[in-house]
């Protein structure tokens, strides 16, 4: 099995991660995480516990992240996620505490119990990821890898060259990918093939559990956003879901490594990750970096794992 803190700022995509993460039993959630991103801090870690309580996951230690980007001030993604950061589902209130801890110190704690290195991953701006690397030093052997979703090579979301996660706190992503520490980036050159069509959004409906039917309203909500003819999609590009895809199968994804750093300082570029396809550079390859997937392998994934919540 494969042991992973989730640092996450749900989110629609990020529910979808999380809900995964709980379905396979190849891999052990340890922790949560929350950052400040598709909505405020207070909203995410809100968030977050609502999602484990409907999963019936109340065990999951959940801590809330910094409350704002490094440098930058928070702005935060309403336009795509709604007023709660997960419009669209009817979803229980916590029914458990938060840890009475941060974010980072709650990762702290995590490494510290455990015996083997531990996967990062972080569906949402860096800024946990970041702080905790430079006042907990001496546990980053303990993290194997960083599997984000994150940045893209020529493309952006947020604004013409920058996707948002990046764009929320570019300092952080900095921190993190200059770090040393082996990186799985999924960018949207992935994740926008990363897509659930329309029909197989109205298959999902078939499924009745709680949680299908929570990811269900969530869905149709999500989708609107990315129903405007210029993206291009036939349904919702499904971003957060594909580090937890990596973790299961990476069989399933066409990659490759190269060097990738964040601009934090260009005029138009600020927050781009800048991805060193060529070697032109020299500097070491630091990331994997993800660009294709098998799509009906992922979407099959998605079904399986909404049908496991049956024995809720
Ligand atoms: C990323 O931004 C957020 O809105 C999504 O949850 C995802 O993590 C996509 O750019
Ligand atoms: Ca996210």
């Amino acid at each position: 099995t494969t042991k992973l803190i989730l640092d996450c700022d749900p989110g629609h995509d990020d529910a979808l991660a999380m809900m995964l993460a709980l379905a396979n039993p190849e891999l052990d959630l340890l922790a949560v995480t929350t950052s400040a991103g598709n909505q405020t801090p207070e909203k995410t870690l809100n968030n977050a516990m609502r999602l484990l309580t409907l999963m019936h996951h109340q065990e999951i230690p959940v801590a809330g992240g910094n409350r704002t980007p490094l440098l930058k001030l928070l702005e935060t993604a309403g336009n795509v996620h709604g007023k709660s950061g997960l419009d669209g589902a009817e979803l229980p209130d916590p029914d458990f505490k938060v840890q009475d801890m941060t974010a980072i110190e709650l990762m702290a704690k995590t490494l510290r119990a455990s015996a083997d290195p531990v996967t990062l991953v972080v569906t949402g701006p860096m800024t946990n990821a970041a702080l905790f690397l430079r006042v907990y030093p001496e546990l980053k052997a303990k993290i194997s890898q960083i599997v984000f979703m994150g940045g893209a090579m020529g493309l952006g979301n947020w604004t013409p060259s920058v996707e948002f996660n990046i764009y929320v706190d570019p300092e952080a992503a900095k921190i993190v990918m200059n770090a040393g520490i082996p990186l799985v980036m999924a960018p949207l050159n992935v994740t926008h093939k990363a897509q659930i069509l329309k029909p197989e959004i109205a298959a999902l409906k078939q499924i009745q559990n709680p949680v299908a039917q929570a990811f269900n309203g969530l869905l149709n909500f999500f989708e609107r956003y990315h129903e405007a003819p210029k993206w291009g999609f036939q349904g919702a590009p499904l971003h957060d879901p594909c580090t937890i895809t990596w973790l299961l199968h990476p069989e399933w994804f066409q990659t490759a490594k190269m060097n990738v750093d964040v601009d934090t300082a260009g005029e138009l570029t600020r927050g781009e990750t800048v991805c060193d396809y060529y070697e032109l550079t020299g500097k070491p390859k630091n990331t994997e970096v993800l660009l294709n997937i098998d799509r009906e392998a992922f979407i099959n994934l998605i079904m399986t794992s909404l049908k496991t919540f049956d024995n809720l």
